[in-house]
Order: C-alpha cells, then structure tokens, then sequence
C-alpha cells in the first residue's frame, strides 16, 4: 500500500478502532496452548481478539493463517493483524542462548543463525520477533544474562546488529523474513542487586557511554521495533519516560519505527507509584511515546476516553496508529496477510537439515575451554563414562525457546554413540539429581521423594563407571529453568547435590573432563581446581550434543571466549573488565592497605572477559603501529603477526582494546574496540590489522556529549582482555 493509501486509511478509522490498533492482546486470551511470558491480568481473561491491532504468544501456520482470516473478516476496515512472538535463539531450530553466541565473537554466524529463525518463524505464521536483547549484563546475578550477549557494549553491539540483520534480510515482505525489535530499552541490566525488575541506578554518564551504545547498533541496523523496558532510569520507568523514550530513541538515534511496551510495563506504572491509576498510565505511556500496550489493557480500557477529553490529542494517536499500520505495510500484510505462510512451506523449513548443520556449528563455537590440562581433552583412552544430569539431558535450551520440541534436541550421550560408534566402550550415569529438593526455579519449586535415597543410589552406580573410565566427561550444571525471566541468584554456584557428585567421583577418575551447561557466569572455583579440563557449555541449543561431541573428538577445535567474567565469588558482582581504575588501584604486589580491594578475594575474575583457551597455542607478536600519532581525520594501524605454534589447528580471537589515559570524565581502564577470528594451520603465521581512527576514541565527555579528546592511548592486542602486549599512541587535534 502506498503511504497516502495508509493515511487515508488512517483517516476512515473509527476513534475505537484507532485506539484498538495500539492493543496487543496475548494469545492466552483465546487460544488454548498459547505461551504466557507476562503476568496474567485481565486482558488475559477468555475473550476474542475483536479489534486488537497485534497479538503474541501462539505460532503455527495453519491456526495463524485461520486466526487472520477470520480476523480481517469481522474487522470493519479488514486490517491484518500483527503475530509476535519471542525467537531469540531459535523457533523449532535452537541455536545456543544468546550468551553462547556472544560467546563465538562470530557476528556473521549470530546473523546467519538470526536468518534460520527468521525463516522457520516466518514459515509459521510469524511477523515481529521480540530480538535482540541488547541490554549490557554485567551482573551475573541476573537471570536474563542469558539472553544477552554479555557485558561489553562493543560486542553486544555487533551482535545486536547482526541479529537484525538476520531476521529482517533485506525484504521484509519475503516469507523469510520477520521484523526484529530492540530490546529492553533502556539499561534494564543494570538492574540493582541483579535482582529482575529492579530500579537501575546510573548517571546519565553510564547510561550513555556503556549502555545505550548497543541499542543504538540495532536501531541502525534498521529494526523495526523497540520495546520499553520495565526497569525505572532516573527514577523514571521506561514507559513513561519521554526523554528516554522520545529525546534519546527518536530524536538522536533517528528510530522510526514502532515502539511497544513490555509486558504489562504500562499497567505497572501503577504499582511503580508513578501513575495514580491505569488511565494515568495510559496518558503518561502514550506521552512517552509507547505505540502498542503489550497486555496491560490501560489503552484498549482508557485510551478512548483520553481523547475524547481532549488529553491525548488526535495527532498523537494517529502518529502511533500510522506507525503500526506502516511496520504492516513494510511486512506486506495489506497485500498478504499470511505473509507468505502455509503448512506445506513449515513442514517443508522448520527443522531442515541446514539449520541443524548451522546450529551443529554455533553450539561447537560457542563452547569455551577453560582448562585442559593432563591433555584430557580432545578424548583419548577406550573407556569413557559420560556421568551426570546433563549427561543424557534433552532440555538443552533456554527457557526462551517457548516453539521448539526439546524431544528434538541431540543429548551428550546421544552424540557420544554416534560418534564412537556402537562398539566403543563407553558408559552413562546421571549420577546425581539435577536440583535439591525444594530448590526454586523460575517454573517451580523442585521435589523429589526421597531425594536422599536417590541420589545415593544414582552415586554408587556414577562411580562404578568412573572407576572403570579411562576418562570421565562430567555433565554439569544449572537448571535451564533456573536462568532467563524472574531467575536472579544470589548463589551462582552449581546445585549441591552435583558438587557433592564431583566430589565423590573425583577420587575414582584417571581423567576429568568436567562440562558446566549454564545461562550466566557460575562461581566455578572448587569445579576447576578437582577437573583436568573444565569447558563451559552454555544452553547449546537443539544440536547441542552433536556440538559438543564434535569439539570432545578433536573433530573441533574449541574458539569460544567468554563474553562475560566468571568471578571467583558472587561478592564480587557485577564483575566487568572494563572497570574505572579509582584513585587508589590496588597494587599487583602486597597486601595493598588502602587500596581497592578486598580482605578476602583477589579483585580480579577467576575467568576474565575475553578468555577461552583451544587445543593449539598461538603466539602474537608486539604490536607494529603505523604512526605514533593520529590525527583527527586519519587512520592509524595497529598490526600484530600471530602464529601457530601447536601441533593443532586452531581459532584464534584477536581482540583490540584501548584505553583514553587522561580524559575530562575518568575512563575505564581498557575497552574492547575491535576482534577478528583467525583460523590458523600448525606451524602457520598471519599479519592481522587493526584500524584505528579518531570515532573509536569517543566518549561522554564534560561536555556533555560523545567526543574525543586530544592526548595519549594505550592500544593492547590479544587472545583475551588480561593480555599485556601493548603500545601507546597519541590523538592529536589536527586535521
Ligand atoms: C516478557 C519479557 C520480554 C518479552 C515479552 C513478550 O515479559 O520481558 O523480553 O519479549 O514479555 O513475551
């Protein structure tokens, strides 16, 4: 449809059916077997869709196909209706959490993976998907680190990029395609304590230099919906704040498109304190500028009547209502209302065997090595137990992967057969319960009768196959439902009952090669100091067994880096590498009296940003630059040559950090500026540049605005954000 089609479409509306464009109700309201990822309120209550302008939670081509149809036909004006859904990491197809991908510092994998999704979500009925989730997680309390890509600005922002441009491709009307929506803005990381929907508390400062900067990659990537967060910044939450909302999004980062309220996030405004009552936070959501009320019911009960006493005007509304009709227009709904849907083309895209090779791929980059010593891994020696929960565990999702059949997901031991084959002498024993009884997830409080008894039982036989293993690949971890939405920790350390299996074990293994399945950094001391080989998992995704088999064979080599830090205690929380020096740094040697510091744990992280190890070594050289100074139009280069020097091949992560060593605001103490992977043979070297120019160099600065200043940087290059291989270069003020 051409615009002044829309507006003249606009224009024809009733007032009711305007306001109705701007409510979003869950499918739970009328369709039984919908997913529900909010709080149940009344617009959830059975009722029809009626004149709602958008809905979420259900998916299937042929129900959707139904639901449009028979929705256009009773709507007066027979506009199509909008179908979201949450595909963060996978529709029927699972990639690895967000975290693990993160973890492959591989943008252009995260994109084709986002293409995957958006292909098999499409097929099924699919328009808006509620990704990426761009928010900066530094708290590895907070349960929805998974969901991110980590705690640096730098990377979240490539990958956010990535992720758009994945899903969106570049023709929204094709059947592969969804609209991709940026989210929580803003700063919902930040949440205070790591607890979820907890106040942020930062200065305008941080908020910019650190946490808008992803968000924004997004919005640049052409996103076509942003979603308000629930989080208060300044005091003010999200969806009724105009200077968040209006000033920042849409004035200086240039977004057009639709923005929608998180869930019930306009009727929380209520208990927030900020609003008296829901048609207060109907006035002040609308204000803000928040286009579709996701659930809440405040527009579709008080909008009306906030425009017929004159205190929303009419060019508001239909500003808002022009913009969900154009994002339906962009999707090509007024000229295909199923979006290129049909049962034949999901039965014939959903699970293919391409998109399982591709997540196959993502689950072995994702996986980081963070020891291998004895050479436990790859596998070697005949007899192999594959011992505990995960060991045979089918759930190796995230809680987000709300339109998938785990039954499809590939297990360790599945993939353990496949690849030794029938006649290997191999052995598997969950060993342990997955959780303590009466441990609370986000879903409910775990029970087993006779929890006691049961593990005792699954020890004896956990044992026995340890003691005959020549190595012993343990499978550990969080519950799936212990991370995502509502599933802040204050403990992030494994469940008891398998500690207490590694401790028992321990004494009959040859070979420990310990795996940890997780959705957040976890506090993984006692696990590294009893394994030879300790390797993070992460939530790998439908084909997460055949992933991880295919880097424990040696098949892969592993060149996953840890795109957060694992802290040595959770007291250390939020843990970022990118810290700000303080005045009183405390001092490599000594006890370091006033200083900043701890009495009882090193400041540093057990595991640091950046940090993953393979089955080769790479040496890098010194850095090589191309001038000692920068001027404010030039380019400076920054060249190392990094060689394999194992006798396997490997994936090296350069990474590029650089540090402003005097600055108008206090400057963190590096930040990750650039990142290339580079596959090298045994034995092989390559020249790998950076470039450097004054952009990258910007920060928020007393001014009050993102610029650089003149005077002296520390460059680093190397395989994580500890490397110490350095030099120093200047910005000038000269053209
Ligand atoms: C949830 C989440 C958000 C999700 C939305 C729709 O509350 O906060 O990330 O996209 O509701 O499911």
């Amino acid at each position: 449809m051409k615009e002044q089609e829309l507006i003249a479409l606009l224009n024809d509306l009733s007032l009711e059916e305007k306001v109705m464009q701007l409510v979003q109700l869950p499918g739970v309201a009328y369709e039984s077997g919908a997913a529900v990822t909010g709080l149940l309120n009344d617009t959830a209550k059975a009722r029809t869709l009626r004149l709602a302008g958008s809905t979420l939670g259900i998916w299937g081509a042929e129900k959707l196909n139904r639901l449009q149809r028979q929705y256009m036909e009773n709507h007066p004006h027979h506009i199509p209706l909008l179908m979201m859904l949450d595909v963060i990491h996978g529709h029927k197809t699972v990639f690895p959490c967000p975290l693990g991908q993160g973890a492959t510092f591989d943008p252009e994998l995260t994109e084709q993976a986002a293409a995957v999704q958006a292909r098999e979500a499409a097929a099924d009925g699919i328009h808006v998907t509620f990704s990426p989730m761009a928010d900066l997680s530094r708290d590895a309390r907070w349960g929805r680190v998974m969901e991110s890509t980590g705690e640096d600005k730098y990377l979240n922002g490539r990958m956010a990029a990535a992720m758009v441009r994945g899903y969106q491709g570049e023709d929204l009307k094709s059947g592969a395609s969804v609209a991709a929506c940026v989210k929580h803005f803003a700063a919902y990381g930040a949440a205070e304590a790591g607890r979820d929907y907890q106040n942020t508390e930062l200065s305008e400062h941080t908020l910019r230099e650190q946490y808008l900067p992803a968000y924004q990659c997004g919005v640049e990537a052409g996103a076509r919906l942003v979603m308000s967060s629930f989080n208060t910044w300044d005091g003010v939450p999200s969806s009724a704040n105009p200077w968040l909302m209006q000033t920042v999004l849409r004035q200086e980062m240039g977004f057009d498109g639709v923005v929608i309220s998180d869930w019930n996030a306009v009727g929380e405004l209520v208990p927030h304190g900020i609003a008296r009552d829901e048609k207060e936070a109907a006035l002040l959501a609308m204000r803000a500028g928040i286009d579709i009320d996701m659930c809440s019911g405040c527009y579709e009960k008080h909008l009306q009547e906030l425009v017929e006493e004159g205190k929303v005007s009419r060019d508001m509304l239909d500003a808002a209502v022009l913009r969900v009709l154009k994002l339906k227009n962009e999707l090509g709904l007024f000229e295909d209302p199923f979006h290129g849907a049909n049962p034949e083309k999901a039965q014939a895209v959903l699970g293919a065997g391409e998109h399982r090779a591709l997540a196959r791929k993502a689950a072995a980059e994702a996986l980081v090595l963070l020891k291998n010593e004895k050479e436990a891994l790859p596998l070697k020696g005949k007899k192999i137990a594959f011992i505990g929960p995960y060991a045979d565990e089918k759930h190796l999702q995230s809680a987000w992967a709300i339109s998938t059949d785990r039954e499809d997901s590939v297990t360790v031991w599945q993939a353990a057969r496949e690849a030794f084959g029938q006649d290997a002498e191999l052995r598997c024993a969950p060993g342990c319960l997955m959780l303590a009884e009466g441990t609370t997830t986000s879903l409910e409080v775990f029970t087993c009768p006779d929890a006691e008894k049961e593990n005792a039982r699954l020890l004896s036989e956990a044992k026995a196959a340890a003691a005959w293993a020549d190595t012993v690949v343990l499978c550990l971890g969080e519950h799936f439902m212990q991370t995502g939405e509502s599933a802040s920790r204050v403990d992030i350390g494994l469940p008891e009952p398998q500690k207490r299996l590694l401790n028992a074990l321990k004494p009959d293994c040859k070979c420990l090669a310990t795996l940890i399945f997780c959705g957040r950094p976890l506090t993984l001391k006692e696990e590294c100091d009893l394994s030879d080989a300790l390797m993070i998992c992460w939530l790998p995704g439908t084909e997460g067994g055949h992933g991880i088999m295919d880097v424990l064979t040696g098949h892969e080599a592993p060149s996953g880096k840890l795109p957060m830090s694992f802290p040595r205690h959770v007291g250390q929380e939020p843990l970022h590498y990118d810290q700000y020096m303080t005045g009183r740094p405390r001092p490599r040697e000594g006890i370091g009296s006033f200083t900043s510091h701890y009495l009882d744990c090193p400041n540093d992280a057990l595991y640091p940003f950046g940090f993953g190890l393979t089955y080769t070594d790479f040496r890098v050289s010194e850095i090589r630059l191309s001038g000692e100074a920068l001027s404010q139009t030039s380019e400076l280069t920054a060249a190392v040559t990094l060689t394999n020097i194992g006798k396997y091949a490997g994936t090296a992560v350069l990474q590029l950090y650089i540090r402003d060593l005097v600055g108008s605001r206090v400057r963190p103490v590096k930040e990750l500026k650039g990142f290339r992977r580079i596959t090298l043979r045994p034995g092989e070297e390559k020249e790998v540049v950076f470039a450097i120019t004054e952009p990258m160099l910007r920060f928020w600065t007393i001014n009050r605005r993102m610029e650089s200043e003149p005077g002296d940087f520390q460059v680093w290059i190397g395989l994580d954000s500890t490397t110490e291989n350095t030099a120093f270069f200047t910005l000038t003020d000269k053209d």
